[in-house]
């Protein structure tokens, strides 16, 4: 049975061997990766990561991503070409996802990908998942930790509000570094923006972002989720590019418009990023009926930054 209330155990020894215990168990387990909260089971017990679905409340043609150690550990359930070799050597561990061929015989529970014959894998960077990956010896299945189609969690306060008693441990370590998730490249396509752009990567990507909403048939979303249009929606309706404040609007200001919350007041994106879901946490969390967003440049960091408020905003 669930517990009552979610445990909040501040990063250390305690908390991953409680951690790696519940996982051995089959348990999910709240813990910080660099872009966001994962809640995390283990990738090869479906039982596990049934769990994940259920307190979620995901879709189950929505699949994970798997979470390992390193780049071997990631080769015996994935099958590497050059371009993957050597992303994989300039990137982790770190925010990024590759999409490749799942190893024939891997010991992947299938609901992990939803019934595909490819693998959403990567190596974080950050300790307390490292931690919990090596603890409890364990592929990890883990997305984001919040109610499907909620905000993105960047702290642990945002796992409790999202999903309560249906988490029975949230491994605690401050807010998140990157703030957003991480980014998904499948063969030279980005499938999801992300904290590392496509000038970071070493070869020219195909772009599939010039109209993130036009996606309509059912194959393309399961090619490209993530781009549910009600992906990462608060519950108040949201207004971007905006310059100043109407009646009843919070506003998430940004560089030199000044709004009751900011992004940057710098004009920095990676402070932005960081900030970002905070931000709608706590403009969704504020006494005003709306919320607007000031303008932030559509480069570099910004373009993965807009592709999450154009999401948010779409309702
Ligand atoms: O930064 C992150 O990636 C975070 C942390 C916890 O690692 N995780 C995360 O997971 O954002 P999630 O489940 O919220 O998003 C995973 C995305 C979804 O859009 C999913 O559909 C896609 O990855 N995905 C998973 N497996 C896939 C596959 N085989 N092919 C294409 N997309 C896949
Ligand atoms: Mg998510």
């Amino acid at each position: 049975m669930a517990d009552p209330n979610p445990r909040i155990l501040p990063y250390g020894m305690a908390a991953i061997a409680e951690g790696a215990a519940r996982i051995g168990r089959g348990e999910c387990v709240a813990v910080p990766t660099e872009t966001v909260y994962g809640l995390a089971a283990d990738a090869g017990n479906a039982d596990a990561v049934a769990g994940i679905y259920a307190a979620k409340g995901r879709p189950s043609f929505n699949p994970l991503i798997v979470h390992v150690a390193d780049l071997a550990a990631a080769e015996a359930l994935a099958v590497f070409d050059a371009d993957a070799r050597r992303l994989a050597a300039m990137f982790w561990p770190g925010p990024l996802t590759l999409v490749l061929p799942l190893r024939h015989g891997a010991p992947i529970a299938s609901l992990v990908t939803a019934g595909l014959d490819t693998l959403a894998i990567r190596v974080p960077r950050h300790r307390a998942m490292q931690a919990l990956i090596a603890a409890s010896g364990r592929a990890l299945a883990a997305p984001s930790a919040n109610a499907s189609n909620g905000i993105s969690p960047t702290r642990a306060g945002h796992v409790a509000l999202s999903l309560g008693d249906r988490v029975p441990l949230i491994i605690d370590d401050g807010a998140t570094e990157a703030g957003l998730e991480s980014t998904i490249v499948a063969g030279r396509t980005i499938l999801r923006p992300g904290p590392i752009g496509a000038a970071d990567l070493p070869f020219a990507v195909r772009p599939r972002f010039a109209d993130p909403h036009s996606i309509d048939s059912a194959r393309e979303a399961i090619t490209a989720p993530g781009q549910l249009a009600t992906h990462y929606a608060p519950r108040k309706p949201l207004r971007l590019e905006a310059t100043a404040a109407r009646p009843d609007e919070w506003l998430i200001g940004h560089d030199s418009i000044t709004g009751d919350d900011m992004l940057s007041s710098s004009g920095d994106l990676r402070e932005a990023a960081a900030r970002l879901f905070d931000a709608l946490h706590r403009a969704d969390a504020s006494d005003r009926a709306a919320i607007a967003v000031a303008p932030v440049p559509h480069e570099g960091l910004g373009v993965a930054i807009n592709d999450r408020l154009s999401r948010a905003a779409h309702r």
